[in-house]
């Protein structure tokens, strides 16, 4: 006898509810780390628009900063911590490799027994997140889902690095998902170029610091190759985004790159020909680069200014470390 298995059955769309943000609670600014980097608050302020960086208090983890955030999204979104199917965080920084942050997180907000699970996409890896989400709502895998980015850069900087250290900051911004009658996320374009996997990385490996054979593991980029990447590949894939969501620049109410540099951003901003009714992230500015945290900090912070771009469409690209990038257009909550 043949057996016809039993499928999940999904919702024809998902959206972003709401989102929730947390923040690591001292703002550094440039004047206390520029010493051992030989910088200026001039230097950085003009080449990266950073003015200052958030980062954690010693006893706080990205699993604390996750937790808060996500708390603060389910609660906006009005949907019940127990109704919660699935917990993904994106994160580079935990530094314990297992147990999940995501299991931990999903007990901690009262989501328990939810499917939970991390995942490293570096700063692509609140979008990898949102595609993923869409997926499992749209295939009946999971009605409401978290998606998280979380990151504790302060743990894996070194002071005296002049490539990325300085840009980093510490946070964790959230997102949930559910089902939805109109379509709330296109298309994600997404992909990876392990080819480059050392433009931008940690130093070391962890069995190499054992052994003594290096320092402790921390952040390094080639920066002038990425930035090259990021303005000339990027924004391709940006341009691809919206014209397969059919979308045109003038419809967008705003557009969350990720916050790598205030260059960048601009650079994206004139070669999409973004009309000045774009409201364009400059979270950076006072965050840093939390990198999976980046996007949803960035755009519940564009939210807070611009209470005027909810329910508008808004374009978000993360790209960073693998190489790996990803983006969508998706109405914000
Ligand atoms: C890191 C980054 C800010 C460096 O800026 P840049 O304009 O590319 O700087 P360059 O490396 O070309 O160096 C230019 C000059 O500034 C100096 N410089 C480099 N880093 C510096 C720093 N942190 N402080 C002060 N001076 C610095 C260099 O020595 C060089 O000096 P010179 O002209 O006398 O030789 C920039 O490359 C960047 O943001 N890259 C992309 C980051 C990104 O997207 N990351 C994604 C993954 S998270």
């Amino acid at each position: 006898m043949t057996v016809t298995l039993t499928e999940a059955a999904g919702a024809a769309h998902s959206r972003i509810y709401a989102l929730g943000a947390a923040r690591g609670q001292n703002a550094v600014p440039n004047a206390d780390i520029i010493e051992p980097i030989n910088s200026s608050d001039e230097w950085i302020q003009k080449r990266t628009g950073v003015i200052t960086r958030v980062r954690a208090d010693k006893d706080t983890s990205a699993i604390d900063l996750a937790a808060v955030a996500a708390a603060q999204a389910l609660e906006r979104s009005g949907v019940a911590p127990s109704d919660v199917d699935a917990v993904i965080v994106a994160t580079i920084s935990n530094p314990k490799q297992t147990p999940s942050v995501s299991a931990i997180v999903a007990d901690r907000i009262g989501a328990n027994p939810a499917a939970a699970y991390d995942m490293n996409a570096a700063c692509a890896g609140y979008c990898y997140g949102i595609a993923q989400a869409d997926a499992l709502i749209r295939t009946g895998a999971a009605k409401y889902v978290v998606v998280i980015g979380a990151e504790k850069l302060s743990d894996i900087i070194d002071p005296t690095d002049r490539s990325i250290s300085f840009l980093l900051g510490d946070g964790a911004g959230a997102a949930v998902l559910g089902p939805s009658d109109t379509p709330g996320v296109s298309k994600t374009q997404w992909g990876s170029d392990g080819s480059k996997a050392d433009l931008v990385g940690m130093n070391a490996t962890l069995t190499q610091f054992r052994d003594g054979e290096a320092e402790w593991p921390t952040l390094r980029q080639e920066g002038p190759s990425v930035f090259r990447w990021a303005v000339w590949d990027m924004v391709k894939v940006a341009q691809k985004t919206l014209d397969e969501a059919g979308v045109r620049p003038e419809d967008l109410a705003a557009f969350i790159p990720h916050q790598a540099n205030m260059r960048i951003v601009s650079e994206f901003a004139k070669q999409l020909g973004l009309p000045d009714t774009v409201a364009i992230a400059d979270d950076i500015t006072t965050t840093g680069n939390t990198s999976a945290a980046s996007v949803p900090l960035a755009a519940h912070r564009l939210l807070e200014e611009h209470p005027e771009i909810s329910g508008g469409l808004a374009l978000q690209i993360g790209f960073g470390a693998g190489l790996v990038f990803a983006a969508q257009v998706v109405v914000l909550p």
